[in-house]
């Protein structure tokens, strides 16, 4: 459980990274924020394309700042996720095996249908893609 302050710590900061969203099609405004295991705190929003499949989702914007930031060794603690309009809003899967990347104990927030939601990366992604043991 996350406590209440980086709850709020979290959505706040989510919440003024989806103020900068760029939605023109969906009209769906994301806001994602992260705090690494070092302590930082970064953002991300939904970026759209007129060639929609290149949209990015704001939760992997944020993990991109976030490795931009501390480089590859970053690791997420948390990261909450919010909406404009507010309503449930789970991650994708592709951004669900992002997040697995870079830290399946990760706590997600994020509004599911039964309200506000916390859960683990891995469990997000049960069996989620990893690099074969040995392969590189
Ligand atoms: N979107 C996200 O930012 N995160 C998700 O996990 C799912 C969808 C964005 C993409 C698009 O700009 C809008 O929400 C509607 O799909």
């Amino acid at each position: 459980m996350l406590s209440a302050h980086l709850q709020a710590q979290l959505s706040q900061k989510a919440r003024q990274a989806m103020k900068n969203a760029y939605a023109p099609y969906s009209r769906i405004q994301v806001g994602a924020a992260l705090l690494t295991e070092t302590g930082n705190l970064y953002a991300g929003c939904n970026v759209e394309n007129a060639s929609y499949g290149l949209t990015i989702c704001a939760e992997r914007a944020a993990v991109a700042a976030a490795v931009a930031g501390e480089g590859p060794e970053m690791r997420i603690d948390a990261l909450a996720v919010v909406s404009d309009p507010p309503a449930p809003f789970a991650p994708c899967g592709a951004c669900r095996q992002v997040l697995l990347e870079f830290g399946a104990d990760a706590v997600i927030i994020f509004q599911g249908r039964d309200g506000l939601t916390e859960a683990l990366a891995g469990e997000l992604l049960p069996q989620g893609f990893r690099w074969p043991e040995g392969r590189n």
